[in-house]
């Protein structure tokens, strides 16, 4: 029987309706949610989000403070823009956009970002936080695909948890996130990446597979157990001619194959990649209610 597909569109457009409600309290209130971000260089991958989670704030009414700096931009001019936010009390939020020029120090600037403006969850202190099970900023993705195992009621309690990639964007965290004794976690977690030997004998324990490895095909249906609940992070551009862009996006999942073994899969796109954004929107939201006391 084919999965069910989880549709992350739907339940990111359920989630915007309640942080809308959030938002139109804290304007009552007089208290207008801001996010500052910070593009530098012309990465089309990142402009591309860049622009789609301005939008999401705009259309839900947070506004956003946008500055994209050129790739030449120094470490200095990086650190200032930082420190500006970081003083700016309209600014509740402050998004750093994911990978910096070669030449630009990303631990130093992180660092720099105030903790409590830090709605990434990137800042060594949040990340801190988050390991020991205290309350902080999530990182998006990770805690996007949290909440879509637990709107889809995924049994994770208990169940065994193979993620594949390690980075710490994703990897890393979203295993911390589901091996905390908490709700909508308590997991036996795994994590395999690229120097995992026999891929496959542990993906195939999974009873959730959570695929966040950066390449397409990386799993296929040979490498799932029946039925496992299979989340893909993955987004990769495959250049195709007959789209208007040229490309078009697939996950790190072979989709066609492991839908027809697992119960549930996320598609690409239209899966994990709406909730990134709604939990960006969710921790400004978040930040600007602490701001205000
Ligand atoms: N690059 C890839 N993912 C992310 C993210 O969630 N936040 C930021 N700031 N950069 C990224």
């Amino acid at each position: 029987m084919a999965a069910k597909i989880i549709d992350g569109k739907q339940i990111a457009h359920d989630l915007r309706a309640e942080i809308r409600k959030d938002v139109d309290a804290l304007k009552a209130r007089g208290i207008t949610p801001g996010l500052g971000v910070i593009l530098v260089g012309d990465n089309p991958a990142s402009k591309s989000y860049v622009t789609a989670k301005e939008k999401a704030c705009e259309e839900i009414g947070i506004l956003s403070d946008d500055n994209r700096i050129p790739a030449t931009a120094t470490q200095a001019e990086l650190l200032a823009l930082i420190n500006r936010m970081n003083r700016d009390p309209r600014i509740h939020g402050i998004l750093l956009q994911l990978p910096l020029p070669k030449h630009l120090n990303e631990s130093e600037a992180l660092l720099a970002i105030d903790p409590a403006k830090d709605i990434d969850g990137f800042h060594p202190v949040n990340v801190g936080r988050m390991v020991i099970g205290e309350k902080t900023y999530f990182p998006c993705t990770p805690h996007g695909v949290v909440k879509l195992l637990a709107r889809i009621g995924a049994p994770v309690s208990g169940a065994h948890v193979v993620v594949v990639g390690r980075s710490n964007i994703v990897g890393k965290p979203v295993a911390i996130m589901l091996l905390q004794k908490a709700p909508d976690a308590n997991a036996t977690v795994t994590i395999c990446h690229t120097g995992t030997r026999d891929m496959a004998f542990h993906t195939r324990q999974a009873d959730i597979l959570i695929v966040a490895a950066g390449r397409p095909n990386t799993i296929t249906a040979d490498m799932v157990k029946d039925q496992a609940i299979v989340i893909d992070v993955g987004v990769n551009r495959i250049e195709d001619a007959s789209r208007k862009a040229g490309f078009r996006l697939v996950g790190d999942v072979d989709f066609e194959g492991v839908s027809r073994k697992a119960s549930w899969i996320t598609p690409v796109p239209g899966g994990v990649g709406p909730m990134t954004i709604t939990m960006l929107l969710h921790n400004t939201v978040e930040s600007a209610r602490l701001a205000a006391g």
